[in-house]
């Protein structure tokens, strides 16, 4: 009997319509638009405005255009996966409100939270489903309202990230397609340089974490970048190896979206050159779970049946890995 693989049949995305710029950025902290555009490559990111208006927003845009495009049924789909840090609530989990939203009435659905690796551990959990013969129909969902959790008085984090995300309809094929091979990395002891200390079991909302400003994002941003380049352009440069990949056999690099300096540090790594890199982080910045899902659905048509794509990520936790991905369509 053929293995049975995923194979991703269709990518949709949303980004909400309002652009913070980095010239709105210099009115409110003090930073300047060279100093964002040299040390990250960003320009502008886009935000979700609107009370009551959370992540499964983004997500529920993203599903409607993938289903219609793909002309698939709500009714098919047997498991939605949602990878995400700013969930609508603690729970239900935000894939239950993006199942109801659609109309996913035969589904179950869960959140898995990897910070800004959780595209890539949401992708690798829903193949096995696929894989495993007894899921047939899986929507993967990255998406992230960052400006939720965002300080606006942290020039070191508010320039960075934005709102934004994508989905994937992953479905069987016995042809050599679809996920090829992944690699998936955690190491706890990072907590301390990339968090939100508060809101969870051990520092509930108070008034005094509210004071704090604990339910925003902190990061070390130096201490982070070094553990970035180094363990996404490892992680790349080991599934290729793992694989027997040579830089000529990739058609494209797709990389987590945080600075375009780690980006450029991970390409090089892989001898790759920057015309197949996926790149859009001067105009959404880093959406967290939304970047790879949003670079596959701004590249869509660029890619051909066959292309040999490697997917890298790293983010809070830390959490990193990567993925071979031989695209179907
Ligand atoms: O996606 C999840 C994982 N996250 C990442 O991968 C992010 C990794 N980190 C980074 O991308 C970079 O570290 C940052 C973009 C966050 C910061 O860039 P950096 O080149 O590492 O800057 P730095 O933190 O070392 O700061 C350099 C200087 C400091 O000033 P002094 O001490 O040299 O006088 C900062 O205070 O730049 C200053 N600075 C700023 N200046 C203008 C920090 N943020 C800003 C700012 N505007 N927004």
């Amino acid at each position: 009997m053929k293995k049975i693989r995923a194979k991703i049949s269709g990518v949709s995305g949303y980004v909400p319509d309002y652009v913070l710029t980095n010239a709105e950025l210099e009115t409110m902290v003090d930073t300047s638009d060279e100093w964002i555009t040299t040390r990250t490559g960003i320009k502008e990111r886009r935000l979700l405005k609107g009370e009551g208006k959370g992540t499964s927003v983004i997500g529920i845009e993203a599903s409607k255009r993938l289903l219609e495009k793909t002309n698939t049924d709500a009714s098919e789909i047997d498991l939605i996966i949602c990878a995400t840090v700013t969930p609508d609530m603690l729970f239900p989990s935000t894939s239950n409100i993006i199942a109801d939203g659609i109309g996913a009435i035969n589904s179950f659905s869960y959140d898995i939270q990897a910070a800004c690796s959780g595209f890539l551990y949401a992708l690798a959990t829903g193949s096995k489903f696929i894989e495993s013969g007894t899921h047939h129909k899986v929507l993967v969902i990255g998406a992230d309202k960052m400006s939720s959790i965002i300080d606006y008085q942290d020039r070191q984090t508010c320039i960075i990230f934005g709102d934004g995300g994508g989905a994937v309809l992953l479905e069987p094929t016995e042809e050599e397609e679809g996920v090829m091979d992944s690699i998936l990395r955690a190491d706890g002891s990072g907590v301390k340089y990339l968090h939100m200390k508060a809101g969870g079991s051990n520092y509930p909302p108070s008034h005094e974490t509210v004071s704090a400003r604990e339910h925003y994002v902190k990061q070390e941003g130096a201490t982070v970048f070094k553990f970035a380049v180094k363990n996404m352009a490892d992680v790349s440069a080991e599934i290729m190896e793992k694989n027997n990949l040579k830089a000529d056999d990739i058609a494209w690099l797709v990389p987590h979206q945080a600075n375009l300096r780690i980006i450029d540090a991970t390409a090089n790594r892989m001898g790759i050159g920057s015309e197949k890199v996926m790149n859009n982080i001067s105009k959404y910045g880093n959406t967290t779970a939304g970047t790879i899902p949003l670079c596959l659905w701004d590249y869509e048509s660029k890619l051909k049946k066959g292309d040999n794509l490697i997917l890298a990520a790293f983010g809070g936790g830390f959490t990193w890995g990567s993925m071979y991905l031989r695209w179907a369509y």
